[in-house]
């Protein structure tokens, strides 16, 4: 039988800067969908890439002082670029499509051609308004505030010869396809672009531009390029031949679903299917408009400054836990607030408190209790598998009443029973927050299931109730097993690694296999492991990681934009009350497992050592600063650092040499005695 064909895309990001967590959030969504239909069998197409054309690029390139091929290789190719993002992110992505490829050149100027010649593209004057970030053209009518309606930003006048789209003539069939069809999702999108941009009639689309020339070049008429959101559309076909001779594979898997932000689903869902139609081309499946990741209730962009690094949090705690965290704590279809306090808070919930300490409970129980290989009869028994059977079957979601020393199995064997279709329902409806609710429900059952066994009370009688024990042992084996199939879409390598130690066969770890219960052997040998998933001391975590992005800031920054900033005005009587004051170095050592930390002892005049730990090694020998007189502030409130209390904080002189970080400690001439107060 042929395999189902699934074709994937993300939005192409615009390579004008690094990629933040926005840009991270949409791609590992569509690569966990991308990979949960790989699971279930399907052959999978996975598209992403990067959208090279327009003034925005060209006028960035030129403010580097290179071409707009070198700056957008440099983002895209080079290190800590986007392709090594998605290598970092384990995106499993099959292509990757910049539109400065060659290919896909000559396929949009076929494209655009092909719209000429019958008609749909025109030649004419442009008049309106433009909004450079978002290289949008705008009506009078479409700006909010005289500004974009995207950003906010001002727009600016503009006039010029230009081609243009018949976009008008699609105008009741795309409103038609977007109220009568699923083609747009979430459907609270629809009535958005039906009401504030079909309704208040859908203008001719302005396609070409003449006032720069980073694009590609309409091949009849090369003064013009062609308009960046033409360039960048076809990328979904473009990548699979369409046009060129570089793939051949458009008839195996156009259309697909296209995932997109919301911000781009007015050109996703009216001008993208309007050029498929002129082309005489199927319209994609879907296009799903997913929410924003925001922060501080804001959108997130580089040009307001405040985006988060996805780097810096993988490094930090582990990639699958930053994918994990992404998929679990947000909705798909809408906005959600991002924070660094959120995602520990999850990763220490979920991931360590639930579904760690499942696994190391079990897999060190069954160690403990059978020397890690359950005996012979363990297994599912005939009617646990019946039971499975039927409620999948039957559709009932709720245990049957049974026996009361079988009322626990039951409930747990229902859910997990249940797991794959209600998992399978939430996926194919983009809802990947949901599929992993309810994975941890299961985990959360599963939880329960230990405490209402008490495995160590049984243990106690192991002649009496060894059976009883090692059936527990396997159910909770079990229920990992069909979580750990259903997660590897979200965290590929720590759901492998639960699969290993729970002891389960590549055949037990199958799509197929998560709809069986007692798929596990009886006799199963675990495998102990790492944990997968310590939990996080949320201060260290934050204050190491505003450290780590703090320095990564003043490293990105060339050193001509460092300005000294002057900061926010203190009164009076608040600086009054810092205690600054000289502090004689008794005592200097570097700090165990820490290559930043140092731990100084310190004479600060009381007659009493102050401890304060700074993180400074990268630029002082501890031998070099024993003796010194420094200055300090010492009535900060006290501070753990790598489990040891700094008691205030030295202070130096910051600032950036070469794009690197430059710091000197504040030494005071030795005249000056211990204690005395800076004023
Ligand atoms: N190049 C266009 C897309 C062309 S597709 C034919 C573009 N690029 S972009 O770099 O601005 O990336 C936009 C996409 O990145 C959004 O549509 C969204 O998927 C993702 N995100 C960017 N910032 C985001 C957030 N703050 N939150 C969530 N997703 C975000 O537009």
């Amino acid at each position: 039988m042929e395999k189902e064909r699934f074709y994937i895309t993300t939005p192409i990001y615009y390579p004008s800067d690094k990629l933040h967590i926005g840009h991270t959030y949409c791609t590992v969504a569509t690569d966990a969908i991308a990979r949960y239909h790989r699971l279930k069998g399907e052959e999978v197409m996975f598209l992403t890439g990067t959208d090279e054309h327009g003034q925005k690029i060209e006028d960035k390139a030129r403010e580097a002082g290179v071409t707009p091929k070198e700056f957008v290789d440099a983002i895209v190719e080079g290190p800590r670029g986007v392709k090594d993002l998605w290598k970092l992110m384990n995106i499993s992505n099959d292509r990757f499509i910049r539109t400065t490829d060659d290919y896909h050149v000559t396929s949009i100027q076929k494209i655009f051609r092909k719209m000429y010649d019958s008609g749909d593209i025109y030649k004419g004057t442009y008049k309106g308004k433009y909004c450079k970030p978002c290289e949008s053209f705008w009506t009078e009518s479409q700006l909010k505030d005289g500004c974009c309606p995207d950003c906010g930003r001002p727009v600016t006048d503009a006039e010029e010869e230009a081609y243009f789209f018949r976009l008008s003539k699609y105008a009741d069939k795309i409103q038609h396809l977007l109220e009568d069809t699923d083609f747009l999702e979430p459907r609270s999108r629809v009535h958005e672009m039906v009401n504030n941009f079909i309704k208040p009639g859908l203008e001719d689309l302005c396609v070409s531009r003449t006032s720069f020339t980073w694009g590609i070049p309409v091949d009849f008429d090369p003064k013009h390029v062609v308009y960046v959101w033409v360039d960048a559309l076809s990328n979904y076909i473009t990548a699979l031949g369409y046009g060129n001779d570089r793939y051949h594979d458009y008839a195996d898997w156009w259309p697909g679903v296209n995932i997109v932000g919301k911000e781009i689903v007015r050109f996703h869902s009216i001008i993208w299917p309007a050029m498929l139609m002129s082309l005489g081309e199927p319209l994609p499946k879907k296009v799903f408009g997913h929410g924003w990741l925001l922060l501080d209730g804001g959108k997130m962009s580089k040009s307001k400054g405040n985006v988060v690094d996805p780097y810096l949090l993988a490094e930090h705690f582990g990639v699958d836990a930053l994918r994990f965290f992404l998929l679990r704590t947000f909705p798909f279809g809408t906005d959600g607030n991002f924070s660094n306090e959120a995602l520990i808070q999850t990763i220490n919930v979920d991931l360590a408190n639930d579904l760690g300490n499942l696994l190391s409970r079990t897999v060190s129980m069954v160690g403990k209790y059978f020397g890690g290989q359950l005996p012979e009869g363990s297994g599912a028994s005939e009617s646990d598998r019946h039971l499975a059977e039927e409620c999948v079957k039957e559709h009932f979601i709720a245990a049957p009443v049974g026996p009361e020393d079988n009322a626990y199995d039951m409930s747990l064997i229902v859910q997990a029973a249940n797991l794959r279709n209600l998992y399978e329902n939430q996926m194919e409806h983009y809802a990947p927050h949901n599929a992993l609710a309810e994975i941890f429900k299961v985990i959360d059952r599963a939880n329960k299931y230990i405490d209402e066994n008490a495995p160590w009370t049984l243990a106690k009688d192991m002649e009496a109730n060894g059976p009883r024990l090692a059936h527990v042992m396997y159910n909770l084996l079990e229920s990992l097993r069909v979580c750990a199939i259903l997660l590897t879409p979200f965290i590929p390598t720590s759901a492998a690694e639960v699969l290993r130690q729970i002891g389960a066969c590549e055949k037990c770890s199958t799509w197929d296999s998560a709809a069986v219960w007692g798929s596990l052997p009886g006799t199963v040998t675990v495998q102990r492991g790492e944990n997968l998933f310590p939990r996080i001391d949320m201060d260290k975590e934050l204050a190491a990681l505003e450290q780590a992005a703090a320095e990564a800031k003043k490293a990105a920054l060339p050193d001509l934009e460092v300005e000294p900033q002057l900061e926010e005005k203190v009164d009076f009587d608040t600086f009054c009350k810092s205690d600054f004051r000289a502090v004689k170095v008794k005592d200097c050592q570097p700090v165990k497992k820490s290559d930043k930390l140092l731990r100084f002892t310190l004479d600060d005049g009381t007659g009493t050592d102050r401890q304060i730990l700074s993180g400074i090694a990268k630029w002082y020998k501890p031998e070099d600063l024993i003796g010194k007189t420094l200055m300090a502030i010492v009535n900060l409130p006290p501070r753990k650092m790598m489990g040891q209390e700094s008691q205030g904080m030295l202070i130096s002189a910051v600032h950036t040499e070469k794009g690197e970080e430059a710091l000197n400690l504040l030494i005071l001439d030795d005249k000056i005695p211990a204690g005395a107060k800076m004023c």
